[in-house]
């Protein structure tokens, strides 16, 4: 059985932190659910980390449903979210209906995620409506990026940060079973941890969050374009994963590359067989 909202909303009450990641293929997936991760976000940050585009804006229906798919393949006891793209939930109602169906039915996400707050509000409270459990996201939500100027941390004078509980609250009451916090100031999030019922989960956004979320490639030092504040590498793969390779070329270059050991063998008077056919082929 998957781990399910309900699951994950007893987590807060039980104060059992919660530990999400995001994944956008098969083996990263079976690999954090191995580890022991009950909550997988197929974010869009694909577009930046994987697919290497400048934001996450370009990111398209069509790529998210090919990650969800193989993520949802190498996961199978996770809860999966599929990120919902740039403008796929703003155009219209039945866009954003149709949209996030595609990620349940097509992709096999059990969850969408969509950044807004009261602006989202309604389109939560009809996908929820409908059956479809809905992740909010507020603070810094990368898809407004040209509207927020930038990468920054939001909420730390008294308007915005008034504004960010009050969106809080309208996407718990519109529906939402967790809400995502990114870049807010740290006394924010735990003020908006301690006044909903439902789980915040964090990235940038201090210790006081019900859970936490990182992007894989941060955690596992995948990805050294852009390292933000937020983010602590676990680990140095970028590092390790080239001098693999330039093991891998040196050995090829010298050819101590393949062994015996990585070649397989067969019946060698054959050789001598097809050979003699070959030389006599020719001489006709
Ligand atoms: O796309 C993503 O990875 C996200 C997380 C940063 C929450 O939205």
């Amino acid at each position: 059985m998957r781990v399910t909202i309900t699951e994950i909303k007893e987590m807060k009450q039980k104060k059992e932190n919660i530990p999400m990641l995001t994944a956008y293929d098969y083996v990263t997936a079976k690999m954090i659910e191995e580890a022991g991760v009950p909550l997988i976000l197929v974010g869009d940050s694909l577009g930046m980390v994987m697919l290497g585009y400048e934001s996450t804006i370009p990111v398209t229906m069509e790529e998210m449903i090919h990650h969800t798919k193989a993520v949802v393949r190498g996961a199978r006891r996770a809860l999966i979210i599929g990120d919902m793209p740039f403008m796929t939930y703003h155009i219209d109602i039945s866009d954003a209906l149709h949209n996030a169906a595609r990620f349940i039915q097509e992709g096999g996400a059990q969850a969408v995620k969509l950044e807004g707050g009261e602006v989202v509000a309604d389109t939560v409270r009809r996908l929820v409506g409908c059956g479809i459990p809905v992740m909010g996201h507020i603070g810094l939500t990368p898809q407004s990026i040209h509207q927020l100027g930038g990468f920054k941390v939001r909420g730390k004078g008294l308007e915005e940060a008034r504004k960010l509980l009050n969106d809080a609250r309208i996407l718990e009451e519109a529906g939402a079973f967790a809400i995502v916090l990114e870049c807010t100031p740290a006394p924010l999030s735990k003020l908006i941890t301690q006044k909903l019922a439902i789980p915040t989960i964090g990235i940038g956004a201090g210790p006081d969050c019900d859970g936490q979320v990182q992007v894989i490639s941060d955690l596992l030092g995948l990805y050294s374009d852009f390292v933000p504040k937020h983010a602590k590498q676990y680990a140095r793969l970028a590092g390790e994963i080239k001098t693999a390779v330039s093991s891998y070329i040196s050995e090829v270059k010298s050819r101590s590359f393949p062994t015996a050991e990585q070649s397989y063998t067969m019946d060698e008077s054959l050789i001598d067989v097809i050979a003699s056919e070959a030389k006599q082929s020719k001489c006709k």
